[in-house]
């Protein structure tokens, strides 16, 4: 069994970051790997985990990221797309996994650890719905039998408590559940692409993001106010490579044709740099560059986006048929959790055979 599965949160329309991290290796999976099922979660239920005061903005968010899929080129006659909270079963097996993991091992996760600092949480008290996602997390992967879980490194915690969880499940209730692996994007500057201001994050309350629906002009505008080298100040300054998100976001999207197309007095990345390095090479040599890059790249995705708006009731269809293809899906692994467990009390006669024969 070979099934691939991934999902993002609807908070807001995804970037660059997103497609660099992830979407760009969902196209390519989908195309070449081999396997028998892929599923893409828009998880709705998780992003309500802490933005449960504001359903509305979750809402609207869904389809936006649906259009974004479709945009980048993930084909629904290949990728299951569908919506969490429409998947009953999940919950199920939400409810029976929380048995599975104490509250300190919750408190330790990483990504949980890192994200209650960014988010205050009115009156500093937790919600258990927002502690207890990673759970969820796990139904969502074990609920489609998924080995393979596409993802930024920020996820590698949310994988690793989900193996947790498929062990202990079957040490407890014999082999039931798949041991996911997560596939990280090969290049490194990929994995965490800082945001514009050279913070560790692109994160839409920062501004700090370069939409994949965004216009040229503010894609523009956004890569040439993007943070550098802060003691390059004149041309002639030696300069620094590390840590300049000018170079990251290169070394994330500029391949060795783009300098034939857009800057052919170097011949690679490396020649670049290195005359960086050493001084005489100016910030906006470097900013036109990349927004060469950029432009080229996101293009057709806008284009494609535009086009899918003008249909937007076939994005909807997409949605709909994947959701119910899901469903199907994820109830098959949820009778078989229930199995396991002897807690399918009507699938057979087998609980009344037992008290039939000790009234003999
Ligand atoms: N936690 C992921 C994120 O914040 C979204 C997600 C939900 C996910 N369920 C998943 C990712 C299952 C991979 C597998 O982006």
């Amino acid at each position: 069994m070979k099934n691939i599965l991934t999902g993002d949160r609807p908070t807001g329309r995804l970037h660059i970051g997103h497609y660099v991290g992830s979407l760009k290796r969902r196209v390519e999976l989908q195309n070449k790997a081999e396997y028998d099922h892929f599923f893409i979660e828009i998880a709705d239920a998780q992003a309500l985990t802490d933005n449960y005061d504001n359903p509305k903005k979750i809402r609207e968010n869904v389809m936006e990221v649906a259009l974004d899929y479709l945009a980048c080129g993930i084909d629904p006659s290949k990728v299951t797309i569908f919506i969490q909270s429409e998947i009953p079963a999940l919950c199920e097996l939400t409810f029976y996994y929380m048995n599975l993991v104490s509250l300190a091992r919750l408190e330790r996760n990483p990504t949980v650890k890192e994200e209650l600092k960014l988010r205050k949480f009115e009156g500093g008290s937790i919600p258990t719905g927002f502690l207890t996602y990673p759970i969820s997390q796990a139904a969502d992967i074990t609920g489609f039998d998924a080995t393979i879980i596409p993802v930024g490194e920020d996820q590698l915690p949310m994988i690793e408590q989900t193996r947790e969880i498929v062990r202990s499940f079957n040490h407890i209730y014999g082999a039931t559940l798949v041991e996911p692996k997560a596939i990280l994007p090969k290049n490194e500057s990929c994995q965490r692409l800082p945001g514009t201001d050279g913070l560790a994050k692109m994160s839409k309350s920062l501004g700090n993001c370069i939409y994949l629906a965004d216009e040229p002009e503010t894609i523009r505008q956004k890569v040439m106010g993007m943070y550098t080298d802060p003691n390059h100040l004149r041309i002639e300054d030696p300069g620094q490579v590390e840590g300049n998100t000018v170079f990251t976001y290169l070394d994330a999207f500029c391949k060795e044709e783009d300098f034939v197309n857009y800057l052919p007095e170097y011949k690679n990345l490396d020649e670049l740099k290195e005359h960086y390095r050493r001084g005489g090479l100016g910030d906006v040599k470097l900013k036109k560059f990349l927004n060469e890059i950029l432009q080229a790249k996101l293009k057709p995705i806008r284009e494609r986006r535009k086009e899918l708006e003008a249909h937007i009731e076939d994005v909807y269809a997409v949605l709909k048929e994947g959701t119910i293809a899901a469903n199907q899906y994820c109830d098959m692994v949820l009778k078989r959790v229930k199995e396991a467990m002897g807690i399918d009390y009507f699938t057979n006669d087998a609980l009344l055979k037992v008290q039939q024969e000790k009234g003999q």
